[in-house]
């Protein structure tokens, strides 16, 4: 038999498109050789022969994708939160990343941080790290033994830093950057580099610029911050004059990506029609981060808009400035965010629907890792399994509607397994 074949038997819930879920009650999931061969209310003749998995009436939904977190960050995660981001950022979250010098301090860390990343819904991230070559390194370790799929970014960073937290000139930042990458090489098999310029205000034109040329010679993708913030975003207009918007900056020099390298872009708040349709040219991701938006007071992002316009679009944690790496509380804050921008911002644009941003935590940023976060058949095998059965009830509730509810109350609902690509990378022990 090959290897990473089984089926699991539950509950189970996945993303058809943007507008529809998929439910079956004690249904059949099979994976072969890693791969998703499909959902199925009834198990298919030629699947009979694989061992079978029954988890009852626990939930079993596909792993979801974090496109951005900053893992130096979880430190602090919960705490801080009464800043804006400009002052945020000089205040609580580059006096934290310039401890990650420290390489037993950022062992330390990045082990707490692994560790919960483990535990958690998520099966796939886009991680930023530190300007700190060691510490990215370790970090990438320790998430090469989660299981876990990632791309980690050692961060660039040559102006408007901290005293302990900035490269001192573009070409240290551009040296450290080559580097680093030579130092991982080949090292690691789901743990991918990604070029990292936190955001036009920290880099230098000249290191932005060698940063999309250094991706465009090694095939390599973006990632960083966009139109998060109103002073941030005329900060941005006075460091590029020339620019016609924040994403006209990045595309000035080189770094807003291409469909086969897409970049990540996060935030994009005060993204308009201009930017919305650099995104697109460029098949750009946006990492939507609805919990960050709020705590730093930044704004509501016009999802609706990207979606409307065809933009690839997933969900971002982002914390610190988001307080948790759980996505399923994720899913609840963009829809609670997309109905007050409708209330309050826009009421041509519709909230989001449940079926819509549970696609964005699973197909919509799965995308990024290719055909990733659902069960149709093809997918990478990634999966979560969920026992919510302290959760009460007085009527039947359906799978359907139980995955529903523990995105508005996930308290009493608990992670028993996670797979990715058809590997078990947790079992809860307690
Ligand atoms: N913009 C530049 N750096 C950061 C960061 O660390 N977090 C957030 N939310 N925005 C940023
Ligand atoms: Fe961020």
């Amino acid at each position: 038999m090959k290897k990473d074949s089984f089926v699991l038997r539950g509950g189970i819930v996945y993303s058809k498109n943007l507008n529809e879920i998929e439910a079956y009650d004690g249904g059949y999931l099979v994976c072969e050789d890693g791969s998703c061969k499909g959902a199925f209310p009834v198990l298919l003749e030629k699947y009979k022969d694989l061992p079978l998995i029954d988890f009852g009436d626990m939930l079993i939904m596909p792993g979801m994708t974090d496109l951005h977190v900053h893992a130096p960050q979880y430190t602090f995660r919960g705490i801080g939160m009464d800043e804006e981001l400009l002052t945020w950022l000089n205040k609580y979250t580059f006096p934290e990343e310039a401890k990650y010098k420290d390489i037993e301090y950022a062992k330390k860390a990045y082990d707490h941080f692994s560790e919960d990343l483990r535990r958690s819904f998520t099966t796939r991230a886009v991680v930023y790290g530190t300007i700190h070559n060691e510490a990215t390194t370790a970090l990438m370790e320790k998430l090469e033994k989660t299981g876990i799929i990632s791309f980690v970014g050692k961060v660039n960073m040559d102006r408007n830093g901290s005293a302990g937290l900035q490269e001192s000139s573009a070409a240290e930042s551009l040296k450290a950057t080559e580097e680093w990458l030579e130092a991982i090489a080949g090292r690691f098999k789901n743990t991918k580099p990604i070029l990292t310029p936190r955001f036009i205000p920290s880099c230098s034109d000249e290191l932005m610029r060698g940063l999309g040329e250094l991706a465009k010679e090694k095939g390599l993708r973006i990632q960083s911050h966009l139109s998060e913030n109103k002073a941030e975003c005329a900060w941005v207009k006075e460091l590029v004059p020339s620019s016609s918007c924040y994403a006209n900056a990045y595309e000035l020099f080189g770094a807003m990506g291409s469909n086969e390298f897409p970049s990540i872009m996060a935030h994009c708040v005060y993204s308009g029609e201009e930017e919305i349709s650099i995104l697109k040219k460029h098949g750009a991701f946006v990492a939507h981060c609805a919990d960050s938006n709020m705590n730093l007071s930044s704004g509501i992002a016009p999802v609706r808009k990207f979606l409307d316009a065809g933009i690839n679009v997933g969900l971002g944690t982002d914390v610190a400035a988001g307080s948790s790496m759980n996505l399923l509380k994720t899913v609840l804050i963009t829809i609670q965010a997309s109905k007050m921008y409708y209330r309050l911002v826009d009421n041509s644009a519709k909230p989001l629907s449940f079926e819509e941003a549970f696609y964005l935590a699973t197909m919509g940023g799965g995308k990024y890792f290719g055909k990733v976060g659902t069960f149709q058949e093809g997918y990478e095998f990634d999966a979560v399994v969920i026992d919510d059965s302290l959760m009460k009830s007085m009527r039947d509730m359906s799978v359907r509607e139980r995955i529903e509810r523990i995105c508005y109350n996930d308290s009493d609902a608990f992670i028993v397994e996670k797979y990715v690509r058809g590997k078990k990378i947790y079992t809860r022990t307690r």
